[in-house]
C-alpha cells in the first residue's frame, strides 16, 4: 500500500508555511522621493493577495509608492486571514515588532486589513492602541479618508460589509509579480456556511464580478505580456451575473469561456471549485480549449459522510467520487488538488481512515491539509464541541501528510518521459541555471536555461526525474 511507501515529507506544505506573510513590493525598491510609501505584508488565501493589488491601486492614486523597506514605510499595513488560529498568532507577533518601531516614529501609521478586522477591531484599536487603522476586506475605497483622519491624530475602522462592492474598476497595482502570472478575482464573499469556516463572517455575502470588467482586465494583462490568468473566488461555480441591460445569465462555464477567448496564448487557470456546485459544462468548456488548464482544485475537506453533513458541506462521499468520476472521463489528463481537515469535531478513528481512503482513490497531485481549529462565531464552534485532542488531530494530519506525499510522489514519478507545454515564470528558487514554470497540470517543473529563452515564453520540456513536489526536465 502507498501508505507504507516510506515518503519525506519534501515540499508539501501548508497554506501556512507557503504564503503567509509574503511582503509585496515592485521591482524598484529604493524610496521615490516626494512621495509617501506603504509597506504591505499579505497572510492567508490568494484572495487577499489580490486584495492587497487593490489597496496598492487604491493608495497610489493618493500619491503612495510601494516599498518593501519597513523603514522608510510612512505607513504599515498588514492584510489579515483568520481562517485558523495560528494564522492570527502570527500577525499578533507582526504588530508587536512594529509596535517597537512606532515608537520612534510617532508619525508612522500601522493598519489591519482584511479577515481579522471585524474580530479583532475593539481589541488592537482600543484596548491595547496597537493599531491606528482597521478596515474591513469589503471597505478598502474608504482608505484614502480613514488614512488622513488617523495622520491627524484619529484611530480609524471602517469594517462594514458590502452587498455590492467587487472593485470591478479598480485595476489592480501588480505587486511581487514576475510579469507572466496574475490573479483577477471574479466574486468575493461566501454564501455556503461550512460549519468549520469563518469566511461568510469576515466576508460577507457572495457577490459575483461584472465579466466584461473580467475579461477586459485579462485582455490588458495579456497587452501587458501576462500570459497566465487565475480567476479567484471562495467558490467560482456558483459565480453568476445577469445582464441588466438584455437580462442574458453568464454562470462560471461563460465566463471560462470568455476569458480563453482573450488569446490562445493566455493560460487560464481559476481556484477554487466546490463540489456540491462543479458542473459538468464547466468541465466540458474546459476540454474545449487548450489554454484552460487541466487541473483543478477540488477541497474534499473530509472523506466520511456524517462528517461531511457535520461540515454542512451539503454533499457527501458518494456525490463527491462521482464528480471525480466526472473529471476522470470528461478531462482524462487533468490533475486534481484538494483541501483536508483532520480532527474535525466528534470524528472517530473509522470515520478518519474514510478520509485516507478517499485520498487514496482520488490521487491528488497534491493537497493542502490541516488539523482543525475552531474558530468563533462558527456553527461548528457554537454547535459541536471541539472534542479530538490535539495529539490525536496532529497524528492523523501527519497520516494524511504521509500518504499525501507518496501520491504526489508516484503521481510525479510517472510523468517521467512525458513532454509538457511549459509556460516559464521565472528563474527557479535553487539555481539561477534554471528556470521553472507550470504545464498545464499545475506541476512546477525546472529545466537549465538556453539561449533565446524568456519568462512568458510557452516551451516543451521532456521530464527526466521527478520529487513529491518538482519535476525536473530539459528542453524538448
Ligand atoms: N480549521 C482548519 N482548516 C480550515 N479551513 C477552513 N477553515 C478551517 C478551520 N476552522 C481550511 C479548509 C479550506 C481551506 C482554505 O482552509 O480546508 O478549504
Ligand atoms: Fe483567510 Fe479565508 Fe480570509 Fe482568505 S478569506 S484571508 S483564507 S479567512
Amino acid at each position: 500500500m502507498l501508505y507504507d511507501a516510506n515518503p519525506t515529507l519534501e515540499g508539501i506544505k501548508t497554506i501556512d508555511e507557503s504564503k503567509q506573510g509574503s511582503v509585496f513590493y515592485k521591482e524598484s525598491t529604493g524610496a521615490t522621493p516626494g512621495l509617501k510609501h506603504f509597506y504591505i505584508e499579505s497572510y492567508g488565501c490568494q484572495m487577499n493577495f489580490s486584495d492587497s493589488e487593490i489597496v496598492a491601486s487604491i493608495l497610489g492614486d493618493i500619491g503612495f509608492a510601494p516599498t518593501r523597506n519597513v523603514e522608510e514605510s510612512d505607513l504599515i499595513l498588514i492584510n489579515t486571514c483568520s481562517i485558523r488560529e495560528k494564522a492570527e498568532e502570527t500577525v499578533r507577533k507582526r504588530l508587536k515588532a512594529f509596535e517597537i518601531i512606532k515608537r520612534n516614529r510617532p508619525d508612522l501609521k500601522v493598519g489591519v486589513l482584511g479577515c481579522m478586522a471585524e474580530r479583532l477591531k475593539k481589541q488592537w484599536l482600543e484596548e491595547e492602541k496597537l493599531v491606528d487603522l482597521v478596515v474591513g476586506p469589503d471597505a478598502y475605497r474608504d482608505l484614502p479618508n480613514l488614512i488622513g483622519s488617523a495622520e491627524d491624530g484619529g484611530r480609524m475602522v471602517n469594517v462594514l460589509l458590502s452587498r455590492e462592492e467587487t472593485y470591478a474598476d479598480i485595476s489592480p497595482v501588480r505587486l511581487d509579480s514576475n510579469g507572466v502570472t496574475a490573479f483577477i478575482s471574479i466574486m468575493r464573499g461566501c454564501d455556503n456556511m461550512c460549519s468549520f469556516c469563518v469566511v461568510p463572517f469576515t466576508r460577507g455575502r457572495e457577490r459575483s464580478r461584472d465579466p466584461f470588467s473580467v475579461v477586459a482586465e485579462a485582455q490588458d494583462l495579456f497587452e501587458k505580456g501576462y500570459r497566465e490568468v487565475t480567476l479567484l473566488g471562495q467558490n467560482v461555480d456558483s459565480y453568476k451575473w445577469d445582464n441588466p441591460e438584455n437580462g442574458e445569465h453568464v454562470d462560471f462555464a461563460d465566463l471560462l469561456e470568455m476569458t480563453a477567448l482573450v488569446n490562445p496564448e493566455l493560460r487560464v487557470r481559476f481556484s477554487t471549485s466546490h463540489p456540491k456546485d462543479m458542473t459538468d459544462k464547466v468541465l466540458h468548456t474546459m476540454a474545449t480549449y487548450e489554454n484552460i488548464c487541466k487541473y483543478i482544485h477540488l477541497p474534499v475537506q473530509s472523506g466520511n459522510s456524517r462528517i461531511l453533513e457535520l461540515m454542512n458541506r451539503t454533499y457527501d462521499r458518494e456525490w463527491y467520487m462521482d464528480r471525480m468520476e466526472s473529471i476522470r472521463r470528461i478531462l482524462p489528463d487533468a490533475a486534481v488538488s484538494s483541501d483536508i481537515i483532520s480532527g474535525f469535531c466528534s470524528e472517530t478513528e473509522e470515520e478518519h481512515q474514510d478520509t485516507l481512503s478517499i485520498i487514496e482513490w482520488s490521487n491528488y497531485s497534491m493537497a493542502y491539509m490541516f488539523t482543525y481549529s475552531e474558530r468563533p462565531g462558527t456553527l461548528a464552534a457554537r454547535k459541536y464541541p471541539d472534542d479530538v485532542p490535539e495529539d490525536v488531530k496532529k497524528r492523523r494530519l501527519n497520516e494524511i501528510i504521509r500518504l499525501q506525499t507518496a501520491l504526489s510522489l508516484r503521481n510525479n514519478q510517472n510523468d517521467i518521459g512525458k513532454t509538457f507545454k511549459v509556460l516559464v515564470e521565472r528563474d527557479s528558487s535553487k539555481s539561477a541555471a534554471d528556470f521553472c514554470g507550470r504545464n498545464s497540470q499545475n506541476k512546477m517543473c525546472v529545466f537549465p536555461k538556453s539561449e533565446g529563452i524568456k519568462p512568458g515564453d510557452y516551451v516543451m520540456v521532456k521530464i527526466h526525474d521527478a520529487t513529491s513536489a518538482t519535476l525536473l526536465g530539459k528542453l524538448a
